[in-house]
């Protein structure tokens, strides 16, 4: 029986985020450029995409890149940059036809013009669509999410003062980038790397993690029908007993 055969269709992940981790190396063991490995990560984001739509899941997250990367060499970004406004653009058609809507989250104030007006595009003529949405997360830091979060609560406490002892967990979420998106249950990050690395902090309080030695080049929808499946091993029972949960089934 194949993994995705033994997947149990009823407890399918509605939110999977993913950190795409081992570019770099990949295309080191190859004697190859760096850029030639994000290109071949840019292959198995598309794998896992239709993995995701093929088993159900609502939303997948994609760390494409964060707050940090900025400082990486500049040819490096230049690299990144065109290789997702091509990626997106090039698969846009796909996008649409099969129904699927995509998000950005970060601070895209801070990418090049030419790369926010592609990617908006692509949110803008897919924000009708209601299969699977992909989430990119782009000049991403959770931190600066949660600061500016806390920021715009403050503004707009100064505008109109209100109970402050009356602000509960979910009107916090909702000044985060992922307001109308549910937390995700499963996390994962290939290249054997044991790190959250400034993604999602807030949304994965309960999330199960994921971690593989593959790495990201050569992640395959196998590779994430297998992370699913251990998932629906694990036991979820966010700070209760195994016997409350027991119950509760
Ligand atoms: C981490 O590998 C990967 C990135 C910083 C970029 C991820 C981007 C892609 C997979 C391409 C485009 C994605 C989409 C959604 C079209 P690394 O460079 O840190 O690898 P290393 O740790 O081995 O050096």
């Amino acid at each position: 029986m194949s993994t995705k055969e033994k997947l149990d269709t009823s407890r399918i992940p509605q939110h999977v985020a993913v950190i795409m981790d081992g570019n770099g190396r990949w295309a080191a063991l190859r004697g190859k450029d760096r850029l030639e490995g994000h290109s071949q990560g840019a292959k198995s984001a598309r794998a896992v995409v239709e993995a995701a739509a093929e088993i159900g899941v609502k939303y997948i997250t994609l760390y494409a890149f964060s707050m940090e990367n900025w400082n990486r060499p500049q040819t490096e970004v230049a690299g990144l940059m065109s290789l997702l406004i091509h990626s997106i653009a090039s698969q846009l058609g796909d996008l649409i036809k099969n129904n699927i809507r995509l998000k950005i989250i970060g601070d895209t104030s801070l990418l090049p013009a030419d790369v926010y007006t592609q990617v908006n595009d692509a949110v803008v003529k897919s924000q009708q669509n209601t299969g699977l949405t992909v989430v990119i997360a782009l000049s991403y830091g959770s931190r600066y999410e949660i600061l500016n979060a806390t920021k715009q609560l403050l503004h707009k406490y100064q505008e109109q003062p209100f109970d402050i002892d009356s602000i509960t967990e979910q009107d916090f979420s909702n000044y985060l980038y992922t307001k109308d998106i549910p937390d995700p249950e499963l996390l994962v990050r290939t290249s054997g790397e044991l790190r959250i690395s400034n993604f999602l902090l807030w949304q994965i309080s309960y999330s199960e993690l994921y971690f593989t030695d593959v790495l990201w080049p050569d992640f395959s929808k196998e590779d994430f029908f297998e992370a699913v499946y251990q998932y629906q091993q694990r036991e979820r029972r966010f700070g209760k007993t195994s016997q409350q949960i027991a119950t509760l089934k």
